[in-house]
């Protein structure tokens, strides 16, 4: 066994995994235009095995849910059929495959809406500050439509459906896309959040969403199959609440009631896809795993050596590499022998074909 902190095996639900390392959720955008997966993506998927823990990219609950073109679904049994062999071909003894469920709300537009209408979100509040990356270049987001208290309910039903649709096509489980200002998130935050119903106000109310959808999900999976993620310290896609350190500690403290596979936290310092400032009130991540009892996952910025710091000092079970895995798809192996590592390049990181995508190559035969 390798004397690195990545490479000790470690429980994860239900699961005996061998190492570490974790391939993050990645939008890449290479499903077809009805969100099925596909071969290139199988391909992909089967290159990055070697990680412990695959959690493959957001997977939208309903045709609503999705903010661009190509992004995976499991709300149709064509999407559950399709996702089949790419699960089957990222598996291999010691590791295990879970998929992201993904609702974005107000980070939607109009022009992807099965209607043409402008997205929905808990209020008719337009994010500000950010642009939409349209196929024609950067626009302004538009003012979302406000969810009925039906609505909600349909939504917390779809990520049930979602996630039994997810063990169909063979996931050992599911993530809840809880992070980086999504439609879960979007409930959790007071500054955009203005709700008067039984979601929106007091801290409980705006948590309800997050809960029902955690409800649903554990009657159709058994808890330890169903981790979450948060951005605790992002407020990218103006993610803004008064007071994230009482918001991010009582949801995370509550979250041990279930008995989860994981809590996956975003390290301050990343906006979404990329690194930003860190800003002053940003919250220790060390500081919000501590209120948790389970497994956690820490992903944003890590290298090897960092990565074996977190684990070291207790932090973190797991680090995720997502830049870093797109760019090396043998990754455990360059970690294993301190092979050099690939740069990423900016080419095909949403979209497109193989290229930027599954031409990066293995290991040079030298190092091996
Ligand atoms: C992105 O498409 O850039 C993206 C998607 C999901 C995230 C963050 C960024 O959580």
């Amino acid at each position: 066994m390798s004397d690195s902190r990545l490479f000790h095996p470690v429980r994860l639900g239900d699961r005996h995994i061998e190492n570490r390392i974790v391939l993050p959720p990645l939008t890449r955008s290479r499903a077809t235009s009805d969100g099925s997966a596909t071969e290139l993506m199988r391909e992909y998927y089967a290159q990055r095995s070697g990680a412990g823990l695959i959690i493959a990219e957001g997977t939208v609950v309903t045709p609503q849910a999705s903010a661009y073109a190509n992004v995976p679904g499991l709300f149709t049994d064509e999407q559950i059929n399709a996702w089949r062999p790419v699960v089957e071909a990222s598996k291999r003894v010691g590791n295990a495959v879970y998929c992201q469920l993904w609702h974005v709300g107000r980070q939607s537009h109009s022009s992807v809406q099965p209607d043409g209408l402008p997205p929905q979100a808990p209020s008719p509040v337009a994010i500000k500050g950010f642009s939409y990356r349209s196929p024609e270049g950067r626009i302004p987001y538009e003012t979302p439509r406000e969810l009925t208290t039906d609505q909600i309910k349909e939504i917390v039903q779809a990520f049930g459906t979602a996630a039994a649709n997810a063990a169909k096509a063979g996931f050992d489980g599911v993530e809840l896309h809880g992070a980086n200002g999504y439609l879960i998130e979007q409930f959790l935050d007071d500054g955009i959040n203005f709700r008067t119903d039984e979601y929106g106000g007091s801290l409980e109310n705006r948590m309800r969403f997050l809960f029902e959808v955690l409800d649903a999900v554990t009657e159709q999976l058994p808890a330890n199959k169903v981790g979450i993620r948060f951005s605790p310290s992002s407020d990218w896609m103006d993610a803004i609440d008064s007071d994230k350190r009482t918001l991010f500690s009582t949801v995370i403290r509550r979250l041990n009631n279930y008995s989860l596979a994981y809590l996956h936290l975003v390290e301050p310092g990343i906006a979404g896809s990329t690194n930003a400032a860190k800003s002053d009130d940003s919250i220790p991540t060390k500081e919000l795993a501590a209120h948790f009892d389970g497994t956690v996952i820490v992903t944003g910025g890590h290298d090897k050596e960092s990565a074996e710091e977190l684990i070291k000092s207790g932090v973190a079970d797991l680090v995720g590499f997502g830049r870093l895995f797109i760019s090396n798809p043998d990754l455990p192996e360059r970690f294993r022998l301190n092979a050099p590592l690939a740069e990423l390049n900016s080419h095909g990181l949403y979209g497109g074909t193989e290229r930027g995508y599954t031409d990066y190559p293995r290991l040079d035969s030298r190092f091996l």
